[in-house]
């Protein structure tokens, strides 16, 4: 097991990494402010994961609430929000019942915002079990839920009490998911760590083999660039925003495609592409560049075009994107590989030119 931390003083936290650590109980227990924790999942990871996590709490004489959400992008909502709520209420949790999410960035957002809201903020900790919520979402303590209208619109900064990332839980997901997980792994190499991006072209079929030392390597060296952005920005006034590579087209996608359509990574490697366009059009970035960056994600089997929302509909919908201020859309560019940056200087002609070239024809 490695173990990275998050150095954000009196909430600074440890992000454990290895193999067959989802039960190891001894990690959690001098966490828990109370011998009660409720457990946030959903009806796919509770059988496979659920029991297997649970029992060693129990054996530690740890009562363990169990919460099953619906599975689904479609379902990080208002109401299933209200469901953890619910249940917190109905088994008397109180504000040091610890709130524990086992799943993916979906569980880990949900959870993450239901604890932040009940009773003004009750302590939580993430068990991710997806490649995607390994490397991005289990760390930074950013939590949502999405509203009809924009991803993530609804949520609150709220770190976790500690990250316990299991490797050994890939091996049961979907090739399709992994896949989508590598966007964000992909993501840290384009913006700020080009070493990083060029292990990834040279080790890619590894990580795709799921061997678990390429796996785990990936993790904890997406983990390590995100905790050390994340203690510089932990508010995103500056730096943390260029985590969203991709994002701000990507969200447009999820969006207008409706919740659960496009993954979230798979979104995001077309929004890439539509940010590296904008990139190349301002000069700042080549052609050769583009190719290398569109190769890459090719080889990892991620979209590299988007559907066919139309130019007009993708605008509207990247309105709503987080980075806005004063109404002006800003985006994250690459001024070269390994280094991006925030600006508001893409013309609409110029941002409108990407998304056309990036995505099918309505
Ligand atoms: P997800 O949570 O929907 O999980 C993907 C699928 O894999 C689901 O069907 C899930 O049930 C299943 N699954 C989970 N673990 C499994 C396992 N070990 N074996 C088999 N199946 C398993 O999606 P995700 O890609 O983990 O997360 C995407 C979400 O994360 C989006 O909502 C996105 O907005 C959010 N996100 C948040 C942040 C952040 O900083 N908070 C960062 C990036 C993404
Ligand atoms: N995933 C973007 C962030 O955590 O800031």
């Amino acid at each position: 097991m490695e173990t990275l931390n998050v150095a954000l003083g009196e909430r600074a936290y440890p992000i454990h990494i290895g193999r067959g650590i989802l039960q190891r109980s001894d990690l959690l227990l001098p966490y828990l402010r109370q011998r009660k924790v409720a457990v946030v999942t959903n009806t796919t990871v509770a059988p496979l994961y659920l029991a297997a996590f649970a029992a060693p709490l129990r054996s530690a004489n740890i009562e363990v609430i169990e919460i099953v959400l619906l599975d689904g992008e479609q379902y990080k909502d208002w109401q299933n929000l209200n469901r953890i709520f619910d249940i917190l209420l109905e088994r008397r949790c109180e504000r040091s019942t610890t709130l524990i999410a086992l799943g993916g960035g979906v569980v880990g957002d949900m959870t993450g915002f239901a604890a932040a809201c009940y009773q003004r903020g009750m302590p939580f900790i993430q068990v991710p079990t997806t490649l995607l919520s390994q490397v991005d979402s289990s760390v930074g303590g950013k939590t949502a839920i999405n509203h009809p209208r924009g991803k993530n619109m609804i949520g609150a900064f709220y770190q976790p009490k500690l990250v316990l990332a299991d490797t050994d839980t890939l091996n049961t997901l979907p090739d399709r998911e992994l896949r989508s997980g590598l966007a964000e792994v992909i993501k840290y190499g384009l913006i700020r760590d080009l070493p990083f991006l060029e292990w990834i072209e040279a080790n890619l079929e590894r990580v795709l083999a799921r061997e678990p030392e390429a796996l785990a390597y990936i993790i904890h060296r997406s983990c390590q660039n995100k905790a050390e952005v994340v203690v510089a920005d932990e508010h995103e006034n500056g730096e943390r925003a260029l985590l969203n590579l991709g994002h701000t087209f990507g969200h447009a996608i999820e969006t207008g495609m409706g919740y659960g359509e496009w993954l979230h990574g798979e979104a995001v490697s077309v929004g890439t592409m539509m940010a590296v366009e904008v990139s190349v059009a301002l000069g700042w970035i080549g052609s050769a560049e583009l190719a290398r960056v569109e190769r890459l994600f090719v080889r990892a089997g991620l979209p590299v075009f988007g559907p066919a929302l139309g130019v007009e509909r993708y605008v509207d919908l990247m309105q709503h994107d987080k980075k806005v201020v004063d109404g002006n859309l800003r985006l994250v560019l690459l001024k070269q590989l390994g280094q991006a940056v925030v600006s508001d200087v893409a013309s609409q002609d110029e941002i409108a030119r990407a998304i056309a070239t990036r995505s099918a024809h309505v």
